[in-house]
């Protein structure tokens, strides 16, 4: 969708010069450790919905990378994408999907291909570019579907659109809350302080709360399973994109 939070969080990031690297965090190898409980684990796999497994990219994770930097050069937009990325490997991992992690992530890493060019034809000029690149149309289904009710008529169908567009807009809000903590992180936010922001309407007016409950009712979860599920999965990758944000610096 249009990241109408994005102007909110640009000025955070302006006051403060630029991206701020996260402060003191642990290892979260915890987050990302498997499940000890193959019952837990069956479960997941009988979840898997028809379809899922064939998915395929087109396109390796490097070519995507590439392929986002032609089209966006904002710091800020890149940022985004990565932390998307981030988010929609955990929630592969989680959610009993992991062997398509590597597709639910370049997904995220692609989402707003078009939106710093094409702010006004965001999902509509996604198709192309992607295309152009040899993208699966599975992919591009998925990154239109993000923009559903808003810039695109692709309703999300599988779980996975179904988290991307549930998360999207939600990032930016958890991003935003972070950068009011004193730590400027996610590592130690907790789910009822991201609550009293969502709450707050002032607070980060521009995002979207309607589209993140639709996102929760979507998926058919409770908000704060979706809040709580959402801060582990940015914590799962603030360091590394941090990382690879400075690594693009130089
Ligand atoms: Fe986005």
């Amino acid at each position: 969708m249009k990241p109408i939070w994005i102007n909110k969080v640009r000025e955070k990031q302006d006051k403060s010069g630029g991206i701020i690297p996260p402060t003191e965090i642990p290892t979260m190898k915890s987050l990302d450790k498997k499940s000890s409980n193959p019952a837990k684990d069956n479960i997941k796999s009988e979840k898997k919905e028809a379809g899922h497994a064939a998915k395929k990219s087109n396109i390796t994770r490097e070519q995507a990378w590439k392929l986002l930097k032609k089209y966006n050069k904002e710091s800020f937009h890149l940022q985004h994408a990565l932390t998307v990325e981030g988010v929609m490997r955990w929630y592969a991992k989680e959610l009993g999907y992991a062997d398509e992690e590597e597709f639910w992530g370049i997904t995220g890493l692609l989402h707003d291909i078009d939106f710093e060019l094409y702010p006004e034809e965001h999902c509509k000029r996604a198709p192309e570019l992607l295309r152009e690149a040899g993208v699966s149309e599975d992919m591009i289904y998925a990154v239109c579907s993000h923009g559903y009710g808003i810039c695109s008529e692709e309703e999300p169908r599988l779980e996975m659109e179904k988290v991307l567009f549930a998360s999207d807009e939600l990032t930016g809000l958890i991003w935003s809350c972070a950068l009011m903590r004193p730590s400027k992180s996610t590592m130690d936010m907790e789910v009822k302080s991201l609550k009293k922001k969502f709450k707050d309407k002032r607070f980060a007016a521009g995002c979207s709360r309607e589209i993140i409950s639709q996102g929760a009712e979507r998926l058919g979860w409770e908000m704060d399973e979706l809040f709580d599920k959402t801060i582990q999965a940015m914590r799962s990758c603030e360091a590394s994109v941090a990382e690879a944000m400075e690594k693009e610096k130089k």
